[in-house]
């Protein structure tokens, strides 16, 4: 995958949000997480078995979004009607986000990209990228729970390619600890420092 020519991913640029979050908090929720060298080894893994279905991945994340009406408008335009043109634009973001989930450092760029994410599911940032017009917030509640979905739906993945179940297990749990780890961090922006 070619992170230059994906128009809006401004990962490890000066253009991607400043995180308000030092080295430090991020090592204490990788510990609360439970992120450990082993599970960074089994990420790597799964990279290598997910990079050529990660694009099939998001189109089942869309697709279980989709069948739920009142989600519709957050990612079509307000109205609920799809927007081909956003879906495409920011398709190759959340593609990229799979394998970045697996393979980057957990450093000032990571924690800097991460904020950015946040940012582009709340009226702070939501739409900009891609000039859309659909609704500018995401509440925080369904990106919450829409974890559970993107999570539970990597197991089948990562078992596409012959790996021994519990080698599939390692994965699935180390990818589990890594989404948990994005998804508490993109919460930053929705809420005041003192309460996160
Ligand atoms: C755990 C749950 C979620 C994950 C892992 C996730 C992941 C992502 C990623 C990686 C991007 C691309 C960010 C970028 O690099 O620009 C993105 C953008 C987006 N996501 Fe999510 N997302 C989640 C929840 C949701 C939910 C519940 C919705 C509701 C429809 C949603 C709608 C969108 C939209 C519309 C964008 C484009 C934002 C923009 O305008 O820049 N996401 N998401």
């Amino acid at each position: 995958m070619q992170t230059a020519t994906i128009p809006g991913y401004t990962y490890g640029t000066d253009e991607a949000a400043t995180s308000p979050l030092t080295m430090q908090d991020l090592e204490r929720l990788k510990a609360v997480v439970g992120l450990t060298e082993d599970d960074r080894q089994s990420l790597l893994e799964a990279a290598d078995i997910l990079a050529d279905q990660a694009d099939d991945m998001v189109t089942e994340y869309r697709r279980r979004l989709g069948e739920l009406p009142f989600m519709r408008p957050y990612s079509g335009h307000p109205d609920g009607t799809p927007d081909p043109q956003y879906s495409a634009a920011s398709k190759p973001r959340f593609d990229r986000f799979i394998i970045d989930a697996c393979t980057r450092p957990l450093d000032q760029d990571w924690l800097n990209y991460q904020q950015e994410i946040g940012l582009r599911h709340t009226r702070a940032k939501k739409n900009a990228t891609d000039h859309a017009d659909s609704l500018d917030h995401i509440p925080m509640r369904y990106l919450l729970a829409f974890t559970a979905v993107v999570i539970a739906t990597a197991r089948d993945y990562l078992a596409a390619k012959g790996a021994p179940p519990e080698r599939v297990d390692r994965m699935h749990a180390a990818f589990t600890k890594s989404v948990m780890l994005h998804v508490t961090v993109w919460t930053r922006p929705y809420v005041d420092a003192a309460n996160w």
